[in-house]
């Protein structure tokens, strides 16, 4: 149904408003009932129809009247479980080229995923393909989908914070940064791959295509810190072989479970590498599994170990597990694949905190010799539970952090913007070649860490709780009776 705008309707839509939540000092949000919700959505979405001033808009559609917040949730709302990455690629694709964009869609197959997926790589309309800058993140998440829900001041669903949050801040402040002309056209890069949170397809495709740059910024949640780094990760199966027999004649038999747990102690107590900038590795026997019953011998046992490596290499770590295990009789050690190295990442730029990360990231996948830079909005420890979230100030932050970032790279280390026209080079890798003429050092200082607006009124409460800056004005009774 289309509605036609009337003075009386935009009247009944302006007047009857009453701020429903100025502040809440507790951090809470207000979950509606449903029903109430329902109908909250009907009203906004019938006033949406009609034609009223963009601060009424603001005040009744905060989500659908902000590029950021109304881009995080298309890609949000679409799901996008790994391997089934199509609708959200095509998505940004077009989202992409509606704000002049030139988009590649490219295509990753991979046995173990039928359905067609896409890369999406996209520069600006008239810039280059060979841009010196590329911010990067996945359009992929984890299982199961979790449908979009817009809270007042925090949004949820599967892929709001890893790493949908990235790829919207990541896109808005392109576009930001070429608006304000802090940037040309051929400065930066944007990519999304597919199958960052399972075996990394999409973007280890991408060294098959001759490309390379010079920075890479990847968007992955950081609590909007930039990452030193992150752990590596080795996983390890340890089995026991013994032989069966009666609880009653352990003679007879060979106690698998008990070589497993002189294994596992060694194992538990191991000393292993730190490291100044990662922290401590860690090991985690995560799984163990041995024996039929309490009466019988066990004639099997096996154990699943995670390491998350702070040493420089997974060799380092490697070696001191095989000899810890070596004089332990009837236990076998199999590494097991994917292992990746620790990832030390560029922290140079100024104005932001740093953080040492222990998770995993598409940055081993991508092959060359750029700096690397890892940053984004929202904190892992909610990324893969049923609860994800991601704060909408944090987005707004991480569209600063991004500008900063790409302006700080260009600053500090006077990175050289190819001139189109002389494009020969392109072809040729990274050929540690000094390029003189066409050099175009944007000149900007790097500003300080922005500290969030101090929201309008402030509540008077005895804790440190912390204050919310979002105020969602709501339609009063009236308008549902
Ligand atoms: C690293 O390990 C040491 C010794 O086991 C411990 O005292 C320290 O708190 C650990 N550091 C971190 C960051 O967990």
């Amino acid at each position: 149904m289309r509605l036609h705008a009337s003075p009386s309707l935009i009247a009944l839509s302006a007047a009857p408003l009453v701020v429903n939540s100025l502040q809440l000092p507790f951090g809470i949000d207000i979950q509606l009932p449903a029903a109430l919700d329902n109908h909250i959505n009907s009203i906004k979405s019938s006033i949406s129809q009609i034609q009223v001033p963009a601060f009424i808009n603001k005040i009744i559609d905060p989500t659908g009247s902000s590029p950021l917040l109304s881009l995080h949730r298309d890609l949000v709302a679409i799901p996008s479980v790994s391997g089934d990455e199509e609708h959200v690629a095509r998505f940004l694709s077009s989202y992409l080229a509606s704000k002049n964009f030139k988009v590649e869609l490219i295509p990753v197959e991979s046995p173990e995923y039928p359905k067609k997926r896409f890369n999406v790589f996209a520069y600006p309309e008239g810039g280059s393909r060979s841009a010196p800058i590329l911010l990067t993140s996945h359009i992929d998440t984890v299982p199961p989908f979790i449908p979009y829900k817009d809270g007042l001041r925090t949004v949820y669903g599967r892929g709001s914070c890893d790493a949908k949050a990235s790829v919207a801040s990541q896109i808005i402040a392109v576009e930001e940064l070429l608006a304000q002309k802090h940037i040309t056209e051929d400065t930066v890069s944007l990519l999304f791959v597919v199958g960052e949170e399972t075996n990394g397809d999409g973007m280890r495709h991408m060294n098959t295509l001759n490309m390379r740059w010079d920075a890479v910024i990847f968007g992955e949640p950081t609590e909007l810190k930039l990452a030193v780094g992150h752990k590596g990760l080795a996983m390890l199966e340890v089995e026991a072989k013994g032989r069966a027999s009666h609880s009653g004649y352990p003679n007879l038999g060979i106690n698998a479970n008990s070589h497993l747990i002189n294994a596992l102690y060694k194992l538990d107590n191991l000393k292993l590498p730190s490291s100044d900038l990662l922290g401590n590795t860690t090991l985690n026997i995560g799984l163990m599994n041995g024996g039929v019953a309490a009466n019988v011998i066990p004639a099997f046992a096996k154990a699943e170990v995670a390491i998350r490596i702070a040493a420089k290499h997974f060799t380092d770590v490697k070696v001191l597990v095989e000899d810890a295990l070596k004089g332990i009789e009837g236990v076998e050690a199999t590494w097991k694949q994917p292992h990746y190295d620790p990832v030390f990442c560029d922290h140079d730029i100024e104005g932001f905190e740093t953080i040492a990360t222990s998770y995993g990231t598409d940055i081993p996948n991508l092959n060359g010799q750029h700096k690397k830079y890892l940053y984004g909005p929202g904190s892992i420890l909610v990324a893969h539970g049923d609860n994800e979230k991601i704060d909408k100030s944090d987005l707004y932050e991480a569209v600063k952090g991004y500008k900063r970032l790409v302006r700080g790279i260009l600053n500090a280390k006077a990175i050289v913007v190819a001139d189109p026209a002389k494009s020969s080079e392109t072809a040729t890798p990274s050929v540690e070649v000094v390029v003189e003429p066409s050099v175009q050092v944007v000149e900007v200082k790097v500003e300080k860490v922005e500290i969030p607006e101090v929201p309008v009124k402030k509540v008077e409460s005895k804790s440190d709780e912390e204050q919310v800056e979002y105020v969602t004005i709501l339609p009063v009774d009236a308008v549902y009776d």
